[in-house]
């Protein structure tokens, strides 16, 4: 496998300095307030978050090294580091299995239908798909992260799943035209920039088969007490275009028809499910 060393240099200075603020925080709050048990709790936390993503990062080296595929070139955010805890992580703020559930949902799958899900993560979503679309149908994840997918492949064999997973990008997908009846992105284009998010929807449109459908969760224009925590991401290229509320924009620029909000989601995602009506070249 090819390591990115600049992106390791980068993880590990963040991961450093994650670190060095949790140690502070911790020194800060024991000085402020003594020792009891809510100080206790609350430096616990200070220092267990950062703890934790250092553990992630250093478990997600080994585990990328046991995939054998080179790392695609992407702009878009990946998330090895978090693969050993994110699935863990994603109950704690509320997107559990009651989330999943709602997504397969609007998705509506159905038995043999052939299923692609783009920035798979561990794979949670792609196992869920490959029950409802039975053995007729098959399901295949891609992430740019290869500890993810080693991750979603641990999974998927853990819990007897059909899901198969591969390291791609969804600027450049591995498949051929016209292959997919649905398509499922859940949570990943806010981690591509601008123009990753257009190249990677026409790839996304360009497997789907004629009448096929995407299904699209997101961040979206938040409502009203998110944006006080929210703010700062408008200055942050891949999330600033879903806070504006533009992803419908980018469906429609990348071809798709029928573009409908179908749901929502904690006050801050938003489920859309678009069409691919006619192949034309876009
Ligand atoms: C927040 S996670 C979402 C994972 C999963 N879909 C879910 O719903 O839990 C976003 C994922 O997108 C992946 N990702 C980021 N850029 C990507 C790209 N250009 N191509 C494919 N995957 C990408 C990250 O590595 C990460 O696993």
């Amino acid at each position: 496998m090819h390591v990115n060393t600049q992106a390791r240099m980068k993880i590990r200075a963040a991961s450093s300095l994650c670190a060095l603020i949790g140690i502070a925080l911790v020194a800060v709050i024991l000085a402020r307030w003594g020792f009891s048990w809510w100080s206790l709790a609350l430096a616990a936390i200070a220092l267990g978050c950062p703890v934790s993503a250092l553990y992630s990062w250093w478990l997600s080296q080994r585990m990328a090294a046991s995939v054998d595929a080179d790392v695609p070139h992407t702009s878009g955010m990946t998330m090895g580091w978090a693969a050993p805890i994110y699935e863990s992580y994603c109950p704690l703020i509320g997107l559990g299995a009651r989330f999943r559930r709602m997504t397969l949902r609007h998705a509506g799958l159905r038995m043999g239908e052939q299923v692609l899900d783009v920035g798979c993560g561990t794979g949670v979503l792609s196992r869920g798909a490959s029950d409802a679309v039975g053995p007729d149908g098959a399901v295949q994840g891609i992430d740019a992260a290869p500890a993810m997918v080693a991750v979603a492949r641990r999974e998927a064999a853990k819990a007897g799943s059909r899901a198969q997973f591969k390291v791609a990008a969804i600027e450049a997908l591995p498949f051929e035209t016209e292959y997919f009846d649905v398509v499922l992105s859940s949570l990943m284009l806010h981690h591509l920039p601008p123009e990753a998010k257009r190249q990677g929807l026409r790839e996304v449109r360009r497997v789907l088969k004629d009448g096929g459908r995407l299904i699209v969760v997101d961040v979206d224009r938040p409502a009203l007490p998110w944006w006080l925590l929210m703010w700062p991401l408008l200055f942050m290229p891949p999330v600033a275009p879903n806070l504006r509320g533009e992803i419908p924009a980018y469906l429609e620029g990348a071809g798709f028809a029928r573009i409908a909000a179908q749901g929502r989601w904690g006050g801050l995602l938003t489920v859309w499910v678009a069409h691919k009506e006619g192949w034309q070249r876009i």
